[in-house]
């Protein structure tokens, strides 16, 4: 039998960037690693959760235990998200999702022209994942990411309020050594009680693995809360 504080929960995590065609060679992206959301699947696995792992395309191998779906675009993710909250207990989004996609991927490689020295591309927005999962009913405890460069909490708190989330990790994606890529984190992070309350609890720097920790047991804790009110 599994064991663990989480053992009987279902969650579903996405990690790492999307990437958005431009042309069958080239791509718009950002520079997510991957590594904060493998983290907080492999702490959640190891407590004993069935953990169902979303994947932009990342150089990491899987954790033990989680069931891995790599996609690749915002569209392949959404479906992909779709398909696996249906059955979860909470949803995770770590994914630095690309917010615009070429609004016409080129069917041929994009040619240099002599003619211009400008070239112009017209993007789309991409769907909101987190914000269309946590818009449908029934829908697991949403969990969201922030990231961000400046007035962290005050961008945090409208990005709670306005995706609806029930709780968010902010990170301050501007300080040396830490967010992106990097192997360490901090955080600040924000819930709502289900009571018209808030919560709030800042996590120091530490490894992105000691802080998926200390994130799981924040996501437990008020995910239960929730669950008994
Ligand atoms: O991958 P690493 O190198 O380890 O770096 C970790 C990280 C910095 C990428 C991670 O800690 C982080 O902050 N992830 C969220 C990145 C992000 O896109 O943040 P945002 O503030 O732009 O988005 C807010 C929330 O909306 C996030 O939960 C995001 O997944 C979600 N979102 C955003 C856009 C979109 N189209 N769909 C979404 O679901």
């Amino acid at each position: 039998p599994v064991t663990g504080d989480a053992a009987g929960l279902t969650l579903t995590l996405t990690a790492g960037p999307t990437r958005e065609a431009l042309d069958p060679v080239r791509y718009l992206s950002n520079h997510s690693s991957g590594k904060m959301g493998y983290a907080l699947a492999a702490a959640a696995a190891a407590r004993g959760a069935r953990v169902r792992l979303i994947s932009g395309p990342v150089a990491l191998g899987t954790p033990a235990g989680v069931e891995r779906v790599d996609v690749t675009s915002a569209d392949e993710m959404l479906a992909a998200v779709r398909e696996a909250v249906a059955d979860s207990d909470v949803f995770i989004g770590c994914a630095a999702v690309a917010d615009y996609r070429a609004a016409r991927p080129a069917e041929h490689k994009i040619k240099k022209t002599d003619e211009t020295d400008t070239l112009t591309l017209e993007l789309v927005k991409n769907p909101d994942i987190i914000a269309t999962i946590a818009a449908e009913t029934p829908r697991p405890f949403v969990v969201g990411f922030a990231a961000e460069t400046r007035d962290l909490e005050a961008y945090a708190r409208d990005k709670l309020a306005r995706k609806n989330l029930d709780m968010i990790v902010a990170n301050d994606v501007s300080r040396p050594g830490l967010g992106f890529g990097a192997d360490d984190n901090a955080a600040l992070v924000l819930w709502r009680d289900g009571l018209g309350g808030e919560g709030r609890r800042e996590l120091p720097a530490q490894s992105k693995s000691a802080l998926a920790e200390a994130v799981i047991d924040q996501v437990i804790a008020r995910f239960r809360e929730r669950a008994s009110t």
